[in-house]
C-alpha cells in the first residue's frame, strides 16, 4: 500500500462542480463523477487514501449502497484500488498516465471571431489544413432579416402547397425506406430527374449515371478540390470571384491564380499566360459571380481548348442558371465539351430555398465512382425523403412552373432596382450587367472606398457586400445588391438609403 494511503481517515472528497452534471443523475453516478473529476484535475493525487465507505456515506449523507456502487465503478475503471476491510485509495498506476489537469479541462467555447482558441485564449494547435479552414470568416451579411441578404430567393413565392402535398404523400408511401441512407451517388429517381432537367434547360449532355447528388455547390467545390488537386496545384480563379469557392480551394492547399474578368468573362489568354499548366479552372460562365457578365462563345472555346491539351479540368458553377431576363440564355459550357473535361455543378438551394441542401454534379464518367465514394466520407448526403420529394417535384412539372413564376418576379425586382438606381444613385456609380440572376454589382466612383459604405449600410439593416473583397489581385471598390428576396417598395427605400450614404460621403 503506498505511503500516502497510510493517513488514518482518508482525504475528504473535494467539492467540485462536474461538467455536464444533470440533476436527474443517480446519486452514485454523481459521487463517482466527483471523485473521477478530482483525480483528473489533480486534486486527488495518485496514492491518496479515500475515507472508508462507511465514513463517506456519513459525510456525504448517502446510503452505504450508493457509496459502494460509486467505488465499484471507480474500481472497475481503474481509478480506485480497494482492499479488504474497505480501505480504498486513488490508483498509483495513473501516476504516469498523461492525465494532466490541463489536458482534461473542458475547453472554453471559442469566442466569435477567434476560431480555434482553447484554454486561456491560447490558439489550439491545428493542422495546416485546419488553420486554413479555421481562418474562414462567417458572413455576417447572410443574417436573415437584413434587406438584400445574399443567397436568399423569393421565399414568399415558394409553392409550399405542392411541396408539402408531395412530401406527405411520399412519406406515407415510402414507409420506412426513407429512413435509410440513399445510394452514394444519390437516389436513382432524382438523378434521372436532374439529368432530364439540365439537358432540357441548360443543354447539358449527360445521362443519369453521370449525376451525383450533393448537398450544395459548396460541397461540390470541396469535393472537386480534394479529389482533383494536390497541395500546391494551380487553379485559375476568376478575379473578382466567388469567395466561398476561393476558401474551399485554399483549404485544399491549391495555389490560386487570379485571372482577370472583363466584359466577355474570364480572360482565357491571360490565364494561359499566367499559369499555362494549372490543373483546374473554376468559372461561372452563365452569370459571372460577382460581376454578372457572360462568358463569350470565343472564350468558351478557348477554355475548352486549354483544358483538352493536358490533364486539366474546368469546374463550371452554374449557380443561378434558370434566371435570364434578356436575350437567349447561353447553354452550359459542358454541353459543347466533347472531350469530357468539364465538371458541371448546379444547385436547387438558390432557386427553391437555402436550407433545402440539394445540389448536383454532372461528371465525366470516370469521375462518378470516386466522387460518390468520397462523398460518403463526409456523410454529407441529402436525406432520402428530400431526394424523393424533389424528384417528384421535378417530374410533375412543379419546379418548371416555379422557375417560370420566379423568373417573372425577379425580372420585376430587377426592373424595380434599375428604376430606383436611376432615381437615387449618382451618375458616377456604374451599374454592372443586370440581364440575369438575383444580384447586380455596382462600381463606386473612383476614390470612393466600399468598406465604409458597406458598414454604414449594415448599420441601417441593409446588406451590401463589398466588391473589393472578391478580388485576389488589384481590388475595385463597389457593392453587390442582392435584390432577390426584396419586394419593390423595399428596393426603392434601400436604394434611396444607399444614394443618401453616397451623397453624404458615409
Ligand atoms: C457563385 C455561387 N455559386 C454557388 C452558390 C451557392 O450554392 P450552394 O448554396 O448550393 O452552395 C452561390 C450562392 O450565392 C454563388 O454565388
Amino acid at each position: 500500500m503506498p505511503a500516502m494511503a497510510k493517513q488514518a481517515r482518508g482525504q475528504p472528497i473535494p467539492l467540485l462542480s462536474v461538467p455536464g452534471e444533470q440533476p436527474a443523475q443517480p446519486q452514485y453516478v454523481r459521487l463517482y463523477r466527483r471523485i473521477r473529476e478530482g483525480v483528473l484535475q489533480g486534486m486527488l493525487a495518485p496514492g491518496t487514501r479515500l475515507p472508508s465507505a462507511r465514513m463517506l456515506a456519513r459525510d456525504e449523507g448517502l446510503s452505504r449502497n450508493t457509496v459502494e456502487a460509486a467505488l465499484a465503478q471507480l474500481q472497475a475503471e481503474g481509478f480506485v484500488v480497494r482492499r479488504v476491510g474497505s480501505v480504498s485509495w486513488i490508483s498509483d498506476r495513473i501516476r504516469n498516465e498523461p492525465l494532466t489537469p490541463r489536458r482534461y479541462r473542458v475547453p472554453e467555447p471559442a469566442r466569435p471571431g477567434r476560431p480555434g482558441l482553447g484554454e486561456a485564449g491560447r490558439p489550439a494547435r491545428l493542422s495546416a489544413r485546419g488553420r486554413s479552414m479555421a481562418a474562414l470568416a462567417e458572413d455576417d451579411l447572410m443574417r436573415p432579416g437584413l434587406f438584400f441578404a445574399p443567397c436568399t430567393p423569393a421565399l414568399d413565392a415558394l409553392p409550399l402547397d405542392s411541396w408539402n402535398r408531395i412530401a406527405s404523400r411520399t412519406a406515407r408511401r415510402a414507409s420506412g425506406s426513407y429512413l435509410m441512407p440513399p445510394p452514394a451517388a444519390g437516389l436513382p429517381a432524382l438523378r434521372e430527374a436532374v439529368a432530364g432537367h439540365v439537358g432540357m434547360s441548360r443543354g447539358v449532355r449527360c445521362t443519369a449515371d453521370q449525376v451525383v447528388i450533393v448537398n450544395s455547390t459548396q460541397q461540390a467545390i470541396d469535393l472537386v478540390a480534394r479529389l482533383l488537386l494536390d497541395p500546391g496545384d494551380a487553379v485559375w480563379f476568376e478575379d473578382p470571384g466567388y469567395i466561398s469557392a476561393r476558401q474551399a480551394f485554399r483549404a485544399a492547399g491549391a495555389r490560386l491564380v487570379p485571372v482577370p474578368v472583363d466584359e466577355e468573362g474570364l480572360d482565357v489568354a491571360a490565364g494561359s499566360a499566367l499559369a499555362p499548366d494549372a490543373r483546374l479552372a473554376y468559372v461561372t460562365p452563365s452569370h459571372q459571380y460577382p460581376l454578372g457578365v457572360t462568358l463569350s462563345l470565343e472564350r468558351r472555346i478557348a477554355l475548352l481548348e486549354w483544358a483538352v491539351q493536358a490533364d486539366r479540368w474546368v469546374l463550371e458553377d452554374d449557380y443561378d442558371n434558370e434566371l435570364r431576363y434578356e436575350g437567349r440564355p447561353h447553354a452550359a459550357v459542358q454541353g459543347i465539351d466533347i472531350a469530357g473535361r468539364v465538371i458541371y455543378a448546379g444547385t436547387f438551394n438558390k432557386i427553391l430555398y437555402p436550407t433545402l441542401r440539394v445540389a448536383y454534379l454532372v461528371l465525366p464518367q470516370e469521375l462518378v465512382e470516386p466522387f460518390a465514394r468520397a462523398r460518403l466520407l463526409t456523410h454529407g448526403y441529402v436525406p432520402t425523403l428530400t431526394q424523393r420529394v424533389l424528384a417528384e417535384f421535378l417530374d410533375e412539372g412543379h419546379f418548371a412552373s416555379h422557375v417560370r413564376r420566379v423568373r417573372g418576379l425577379f425580372r420585376e425586382r430587377r426592373n424595380g432596382f434599375l428604376a430606383a438606381a436611376a432615381k437615387h444613385l449618382p451618375d458616377d456609380v456604374s451599374i454592372g450587367p443586370a440581364a440575369a440572376g438575383m444580384h447586380v454589382a455596382l462600381r463606386l466612383p473612383p476614390g470612393r472606398a466600399d468598406g465604409p459604405v458597406s458598414a454604414a449600410a449594415r448599420r441601417r439593416g441593409i446588406a451590401l457586400p463589398r466588391l473589393s473583397e472578391h478580388y485576389l489581385g488589384t481590388p475595385r471598390d463597389g457593392v453587390l445588391v442582392h435584390y432577390g428576396n426584396a419586394p419593390p417598395r423595399d428596393i426603392d427605400r434601400c436604394v434611396a438609403a444607399l444614394g443618401e450614404l453616397l451623397a453624404r460621403g458615409g
